[in-house]
């Protein structure tokens, strides 16, 4: 058994079968990833993982629990962080700022109206995203503003604001698309530091293979809503089913 257990999902959107009958199993403390052509259903999949979407049939379970009717907060509670496919922080707000607020929501349980009760706590969370950004590398870009930043460094700033919520599955959306090839390597370096200093099960959708194959340790290719197969990546490489998935786009292209 898998911490994460997919069992035949199936998604529609009107006339559109974007999930058809969806089987993952993801080892605990693994990286996983998942390949296929656009359209091919992943962001869906991971929508279907984290609340934002439910599915029309099939379970999702986590470490035995389900995660299905469950809101993105309380999922987010049991332990499921997750990267968007374009980075979701605080353009406006400096980086010590952004880093404060999964810290706080984690200090809290939840976000309140009425803010940081008292200065005790307020210097909790200070020192909590201190420790946070000397460990992602980011504590001398802590008065930046994040819009003023690099594309691999609010990717950091992303994946860092994600693990000061401590989770234990961490889901990336193409981390690293539109990223110039050294802002990719450094991606590709802190998910191996982050792996490497952590208990953690990272899902990965991603386009880019020299990604990808530095990374997973198993990989799932979805064709048209539907895992095509399943190996590990030496497996993967060269797989006649991988060129089966990318067909319509290498054909189209
Ligand atoms: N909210 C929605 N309403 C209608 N159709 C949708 C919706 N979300 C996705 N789709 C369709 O479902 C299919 C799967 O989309 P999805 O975004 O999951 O693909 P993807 O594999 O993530 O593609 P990409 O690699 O381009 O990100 C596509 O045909 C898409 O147009
Ligand atoms: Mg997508």
């Amino acid at each position: 058994m898998g911490i994460l257990e997919v069992k035949n999902v199936g998604k529609r959107f009107g006339g559109l079968q974007a999930l058809g009958d969806v089987n993952l199993s993801v080892a605990e403390n693994s990286v996983h990833a998942i390949i296929g052509p656009n359209g091919a259903g992943k962001s869906t999949l991971l929508n279907c993982l984290v609340g934002k979407l439910i599915p029309d049939t099939g379970s999702v379970m986590f470490d035995g629990q389900s995660v299905l009717g469950r809101t993105p907060y309380e999922i987010n509670q049991m332990g499921i962080s997750r990267v968007f496919q374009t980075p979701e922080i605080f353009a406006d707000l400096t980086v010590m700022e952004n880093m404060m607020i999964p810290c706080f929501a984690k200090r809290d349980g939840a976000f309140k109206l009425n803010g940081i009760k008292s200065v005790e706590s307020e210097a909790e969370i200070r020192d909590r995203a201190e420790a946070m950004m000397e460990d992602m590398n980011l504590a001398e870009k802590r008065h930046m503003h994040a819009a003023s930043m690099s594309r691999g460094d609010k990717r950091r700033l992303e994946i860092a604001m994600c693990l000061a919520q401590e989770p234990r599955l961490l889901l990336l959306d193409e981390p690293t698309a539109g990223m110039a090839r050294a802002d990719t390597n450094n991606t590709i370096d802190l998910l191996k530091e982050i792996k490497q200093k952590r208990d953690i099960t990272i899902v990965i959708i991603e386009h880019d293979m020299h990604v990808v194959f530095s990374l997973a340790e198993r990989i799932t290719v979805l064709a048209q809503g539907t895992p095509l197969v399943e190996d590990v990546p030496s497996k993967i490489k060269g797989h006649p089913k991988v060129r089966e998935a990318y067909l319509g786009e290498t054909a189209a292209a």
